[in-house]
């Protein structure tokens, strides 16, 4: 046995499967998944428990979670050596969501960025769930010691508010978790909308031309890109402040693995007919392998199924680890009288 083999520090992620992934979501995210599996111990999971702070139709939730599943691994997330699964799979995560709860503030969960404006959009619909959203989060991270934690900006404030209640409950009862840390990936580009380049691509989006689905048919993926917005300059520079051409650049250098000036040397003096073709071509050239993998995938339920339940069992080791230190710790203890 090789000795000097030190553990692998744990990294866990979430998606939620509330909508079809994008292609921001496949470089923002997927991808770096997929590049992070072999330096670490990595936990990527599907986050359906989160969806439903929203309103879901349970039949549309119970598809999307399946085909979220299935994306990760046709992304090339490795069954083999990552552990992936589906949230409710586990429901550990919701018995530690209970003992952070009660160790996590009303006054620092109404602070939250996300809670205001997902508040503030569905006004009829406040339920105690989407108060509550980030602790069920940092149980999420929390439950796998997990050290990073790859995530957009956007949820940022919640691994924050993670470390906060890591750090809260260590002091109150001695050391039990690893305080975990935002990752932002080396490499990743941040893909913005197609209609309002000055945007992030949101797989929410009301207009469907603003985002490209992972699975999009190569002719709609070219009929968006021609829609695509430009500026009238045309000329083809790295310029960030010409947010739209930037982020064709941007796109066509995630696709072949290049950089920015690789992209603009690519496009020389030529317009932006050329830029818009040659950035669907590169989509449709990185899509197709995912996509055909997917549809393979969703032909073979009895696959996906079992691994769904591989990848919980395998969680539920861990998590069930946690869960009874924490529960002995708060003196939650079974049944010896
Ligand atoms: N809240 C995250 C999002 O909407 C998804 C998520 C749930 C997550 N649990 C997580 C991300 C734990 C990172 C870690 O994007």
């Amino acid at each position: 046995m090789d000795t000097t083999t030190k553990k692998k520090d744990a990294v866990l992620s979430g998606i939620q499967p509330t909508s079809v992934l994008t292609i921001g979501n496949y470089f923002g995210a997927l991808k770096n998944y997929v590049a992070m599996q072999d330096d670490f111990d990595a936990y990527y999971m599907v986050a359906n428990l989160h969806a439903q702070t929203v309103r879901m139709d349970p039949t549309e939730l119970r598809r999307r979670s399946v085909e979220t599943f299935a994306l990760f691994l046709a992304a090339g997330i490795d069954p083999n050596h990552s552990t992936v699964f589906v949230q409710s799979h586990v429901p550990e995560h919701t018995q530690l969501t209970w003992a952070l709860m009660c160790n996590a503030y009303t006054g620092e969960l109404s602070r939250m960025t996300q809670f205001k404006e997902k508040s503030a959009k569905s006004a009829e619909n406040i339920n105690a769930g989407l108060f509550t959203y980030p602790v069920l989060m940092a149980a999420d991270i929390l439950i796998y010691q997990a050290k990073y934690i790859p995530v957009g900006a956007d949820q940022k404030q919640h691994v924050e508010l993670t470390r906060d209640i890591a750090i809260r409950f260590n002091n109150l009862y001695g050391e039990t978790f690893v305080v975990p840390e935002p990752y932002i990936p080396k490499i990743g580009a941040r893909i913005m909308s197609l209609q309002e380049p000055e945007k992030k691509m949101s797989k929410s989006d009301a207009n469907p031309n603003a985002y490209i689905r992972i699975l999009d048919e190569p002719d709609l993926i070219v009929k968006k890109l021609k829609r695509a917005v430009t500026d009238s300059e045309g000329e083809i520079t790295a310029n960030p402040d010409r947010a739209g051409v930037y982020n064709l650049l941007s796109i066509y250098s995630a696709c072949t693995n290049g950089t920015i000036e690789d992209a603009v040397a690519r496009f020389a003096g030529k317009g932006y007919g050329d830029l818009k073709s040659g950035v669907a071509d590169a989509i449709v050239d990185t899509l197709k392998p995912i996509q055909t993998e997917y549809a393979r995938l969703l032909a073979d339920k009895a696959y996906l199924t079992e691994q769904m339940r591989l990848g919980a069992e395998r969680a539920q080791i861990t998590a069930r680890k946690t869960v009874s230190k924490v529960y002995h710790k708060m003196g939650f203890d079974s049944y010896q009288a």
